[in-house]
């Protein structure tokens, strides 16, 4: 196999201070280990001490049941995942917060547990009321706000399926989202707050509709105040719904295997798969991991910069945190605005424990200079989080030191939209962290590492595709509709076994360190896109004949895209053009997905049997030196010219 290069020899190993570890829920190793090893050995034990510390309507008769690519995780048992964040706290913890809220303008709310289980039951009862049934989809249209996570909560009290679509996506993202899930209630906003521009996400969802038939109502949240067309009979404001709404609403049984969500992410081909995660597994690995993970106390201020559209958003802004009972706090807009200082202003503002945030904006923090953390009090801080990338040392460092002035563990958490939960991690009072590499399995989880054939690869040097070999409880159970490709992505290349689809490999110590993808699939500021969406946006332009896109690496985003577009005839490359290339990507996918360089070619790199040739294409993009066998190109003089062309 074409070996993946070991990237980065970081020999450096950092300890959790005493007083960390004195304190934390999980502090030696030993305990690590021998829970691990249980985890694995006696899933059936371990799993259910954990789940029933949750609330269940109906025991499990059965933790598990494995045929391969299918898991079912505590059959028989009923459980509600609002029940298990919302009732099971009101006796204790009714006047806690549960959700700190801080939009961009900044205002702020905050709900106690007490007020957001009546807001999610006013809501469940209006969704009732629009004619949602158990098992109908729901697309989730809305910015960072507390609504968003009231709208997720209030689907899942009555068993209705949430899709959650990013607020950056376009109008005709958001129809292909809906359409594919067949939602019959979407529940937008009129806008959300970005840099203090209005996201105008009801004028995108009025464009979605046109093509998107399923739904049949649409609940519109008042948040930026200004004016939006409404159309009679199909659009509702939510406030005036909620005004007359009861706040009594028993949650709805649900069968552990039951979905729970929808959330669409990217692969390897152009159409985005709807991850589907179910009820059972999901809110008790979500419940472990965000207790142990980050270490929770009852008197943490948590703080994940993800937004609900992200499975970060679903497991660690919403899920995960309010099953334990803790404080999450939702910030709405760009953390550049008013200034570069405002992550900062908010920890020291609500006190923050525990901050979870993403590689590329570290990245953004250290452009903008410590000057801006250095005005604040950060003292509050006593964990920090990583996530969506691999985290490059000198991020790292900054991180450790700037942030959590080398006082707070940081937990460099490898997981996917597919995995629900945090996979592989340092546990942060028990091991050292090493910059770069993610750390150790998490309970149940057993990774390997292997080579094309799936032989194990112990090498420690060398790289390898990243498996995982047995089912965890929030394991994703099907792509939405799409069975066939369910199996084919995951479990086709080393049958019996989830392939991630990422590199990664593994040192003496047993530290996973991850490499990236090794499939077409880009990390674009820690989010997903895959080359083939990109390139079928650029396609549907009429000047383009064919594209081809590949990422490059990028200081700030991890990764740039670059598409290497040729035209059909009668269409001469321009600026204008190229300008025109990007603007259709943005209005096809969303801003997310703007190219950063496009270069107009008269040929792509291809082999004799047509196939094009993305590597020579990525050593263009990088402007690398043309490295490797180029005696398959069907058109030797095409790399000269690629590399002369301008970029626009
Ligand atoms: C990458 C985000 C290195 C990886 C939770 C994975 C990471 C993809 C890390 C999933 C990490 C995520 N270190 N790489 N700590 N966390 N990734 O589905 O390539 O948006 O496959 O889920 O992000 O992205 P997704």
């Amino acid at each position: 196999m074409e070996k993946i290069e070991a990237v980065l020899k970081e020999e450096r190993v950092f300890q959790p201070s005493e007083d960390f570890r004195q304190a934390a829920r999980i502090r030696r190793l030993e305990d690590y280990e021998a829970l691990y090893r249980e985890s694995l050995q006696e899933p059936e034990k371990f799993w259910s001490r954990v789940a029933s510390e949750l609330h269940w309507f109906k025991p499990w008769d059965k933790v598990l049941e494995w045929n391969p690519p299918n898991a079912k995780w505590f059959i028989g048992g009923q459980l509600n995942l609002s029940y298990n964040c919302l009732d099971r706290h009101l006796a204790t913890r009714g006047n806690k917060a549960a959700i700190i809220f801080e939009g961009e303008p900044g205002d702020s709310r905050i709900l106690t547990y007490q007020q957001l289980h009546r807001e999610v039951s006013k809501f469940a009862n209006v969704l009732k009321g629009l004619g949602v049934r158990k098992g109908d989809r729901v697309t989730i249209y809305l910015p960072m706000i507390p609504e968003a996570a009231i709208a997720m909560l209030a689907c899942v009290r009555i068993g209705a399926v949430h899709s959650v679509v990013f607020g950056g996506f376009s109008a005709s993202a958001l129809a292909d989202r809906i359409n594919d899930a067949q939602a019959k209630v979407l529940i937008t906003a009129d806008g959300g707050w970005r840099r203090g521009n209005v996201v105008p996400l009801k004028v995108n969802s009025d464009e979605a509709l046109a093509d998107a038939k399923s739904v049949e109502q649409v609940v519109v949240v008042r948040r930026t105040g200004h004016e939006v067309p409404m159309e009679r009979g199909r659009d509702h404001w939510y406030h005036e719904l909620m005004a007359s709404a009861s706040p009594d609403c028993p949650p709805e049984p649900m069968d552990a295997e039951d979905p729970l969500f929808i959330l669409y992410t990217s692969g390897s081909t152009g159409k985005p798969k709807g991850v589907l995660h179910t009820t059972g597994g999901y809110s008790v690995y979500t419940y472990l991991t965000a207790q142990y993970i980050f270490d929770l106390k009852e008197s943490d201020t948590y703080f994940c910069t993800a937004d609900v559209g992200w499975i970060t958003g679903h497991s660690y802004v919403v899920y995960g945190l309010l099953q334990n009972g803790a404080t999450t706090l939702m910030y709405e807009g760009a953390p550049n605005t008013p200034d570069e200082g405002r992550i900062w202003s908010i920890i020291e503002k609500y006190s923050v424990s525990i901050l979870y945030t993403a590689p590329t904006a570290i990245r953004a923090f250290m452009k903008w200079g410590e000057q801006w953390p250095l005005k604040y009090n950060l003292s509050s801080l006593r964990l920090l989080g990583s996530v969506g990338e691999p985290i490059n040392p000198e991020a790292w460092f900054w991180y450790y030191k700037v942030i959590g002035k080398e006082r707070c563990p940081i937990v460099d958490t490898w997981w996917q939209t597919e995995t629900g939960g945090i996979m592989i991690t340092t546990l942060p009072g028990v091991h050292p962290m090493k910059p770069g590499h993610a750390g150790k399995p998490f309970f149940g989880v057993q990774p390997e590492i292997v080579d094309t054939s799936g032989q194990p690869v112990n090498n420690p040097d060398e790289g390898g595709h990243l498996i995982i070999q047995k089912p965890w409880p929030s394991m994703l159970r099907t792509v939405w509709g799409d069975p066939e490709r369910f199996e084919r992505q995951y479990f086709s290349q080393y049958p019996g076994n989830y392939f991630t689809g990422d590199g990664a490999r593994r040192d003496e110590d047993g530290y996973y360190l991850i490499l990236g993808r090794v499939d077409d699939v880009l990390n674009v500021s820690g989010h997903r896109l895959g080359t083939m969406e990109v390139e079928s946006a650029l396609v549907s332009h009429p000047a383009v004949a064919e594209a081809a896109v590949v990422g490059r690496p990028d200081p700030i985003k991890g990764e740039g895209i670059v598409a290497f577009v040729t035209l059909k005839t009668g269409f001469s490359p321009s600026a204008e053009l190229a300008q025109e290339l990007k603007a259709h990507v943005v209005k096809a996918i969303g801003a997310i997905a703007r190219p950063d360089e496009i270069r107009l070619t008269d040929a792509l790199p291809k082999t004799r049997s047509g196939k094009i040739m993305r590597r020579l294409l990525r050593q263009v993009a990088s402007g690398e030196e043309i490295k490797g066998d180029t005696s398959t190109l069907e058109d030797r003089g095409v790399v000269e010219r690629l590399k002369s062309t301008p970029a626009q």
